[in-house]
């Protein structure tokens, strides 16, 4: 069956085919014109979505070697995100639908991003326990069939997305801060400085990040812009270090607690070395495998919404026509 995927929650316009299981295309372009406001302005965000989306379907049919009467089924994602953001690409989803007499399925956003894995490694099989780890979300599922989700854990105030792109802006390097603290990390000391872990209550699977910030800005101020500026690197490897550790032992947890053999990383954050290395390390001590997707899928991307989307769309469960957007969806 080949599918298109739509992906529009945020401020990433994508596009992908999948036939079957397989990926034919998978078209991203990512919105510049947030960095200069130093985070995402919702307005602009969907502006560029409506300029972007029929452009990036287009590529991605081109890049797939179809047609749109090729398409057999839409998938679109229809929450969480930006309310507007989302509407693009649902509105277009629907459209496309009704035009070419075609179902059409809404899937969640971070349904999506654990499909990415399934993409990137066709043999995996539930149970498993995913952790997602966007610039919006960080939260621990357990996965106990395909469409079987349950919400292990989440975080109560930032998620380690948004950590890492607040302390990039108050180091000073930009925004997005998660791939540019990455490499500025690598030539630190994460010893060099202690951020608090935030482990919450005895047994809880939630986190929390806003603590490891407010330690990271108290800091930059102790030592005075100068100082933090030469001392950038280890305050970046430091930072690092304390979210990766709380991200690997609540997985950890969560794994023990649920005795799957096999955990996943899914979104933005999970592209971080330093996570997968540590993940892959401390796991594999207990015997449980630990996969993550290439580059392209853990980010944003229309291929984990057309995989999701064929999932149900070959099962006949697609979407009714009325379906609204939901910015605040999430699992149960
Ligand atoms: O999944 P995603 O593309 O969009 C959301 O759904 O949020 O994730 C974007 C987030 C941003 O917060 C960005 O700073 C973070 O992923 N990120 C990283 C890295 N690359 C991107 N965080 C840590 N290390 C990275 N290398
Ligand atoms: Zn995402």
């Amino acid at each position: 069956m080949i599918i298109l995927g739509i992906e529009t929650s945020c401020d990433d316009t994508g596009a992908a085919v999948v036939d079957g299981l397989h990926l034919r295309s998978n078209v991203i372009s990512t919105q510049r014109v947030h960095r200069r406001f130093g985070g995402i302005v919702p307005e602009l965000a969907s502006r560029s979505h409506v300029r972007l989306v029929m452009p990036v379907i287009r590529e991605a049919l081109d890049q797939a070697g179809c047609t749109v009467n090729d398409v057999q089924g839409i998938a679109v994602t229809y929450g969480p995100g930006l309310a507007g953001s989302l509407l693009v690409g649902l509105s277009v989803a629907k459209g496309l639908s009704l035009a070419r007499g075609i179902p059409f399925v809404g899937i969640n956003h971070l349904e999506g991003h654990i499909w990415a894995n399934a993409l990137a490694h066709p043999d995996m099989e539930p149970p498993f326990v995913v952790l997602i780890v966007s610039g919006g979300h960080t939260q621990l599922v357990l996965v106990r069939s395909w469409g079987d989700y349950r919400l292990l854990g989440r975080t109560r105030d930032d998620a380690a997305g948004e950590a890492f792109d607040k302390v990039g802006k108050l180091l000073e390097l930009g925004y997005p801060g998660g791939p540019v603290i990455e490499k500025t990390a690598s030539a630190g000391d994460p010893g060099a400085v202690t951020f608090p872990r935030a482990f919450l209550e005895e047994g809880s699977l939630d986190f929390s990040f806003s603590g490891v910030k407010t330690a990271v800005l108290n800091h930059v101020r102790a030592l005075g812009v100068e100082e933090a500026r030469k001392r950038q690197a280890d305050i970046a490897a430091a930072f690092q270090d304390a979210v990766v550790d709380v991200l690997v032992r609540k997985t950890l947890a969560a794994a023990a607690g649920t005795r799957v053999r096999l955990v996943c990383l899914a979104g933005g954050v999970a592209v971080n070395r330093t996570l997968q290395e540590r993940m892959a390390r401390r796991l594999s001590e207990q015997g449980i495998r630990v996969v993550f997707p290439p580059e392209a899928l853990c980010a944003d991307n229309g291929g984990m919404v057309a995989r999701a989307g064929a999932f149900y769309l070959s099962q006949g469960r697609g979407s009714d026509p009325d379906l609204a957007p939901c910015p605040s969806l999430n699992f149960q």
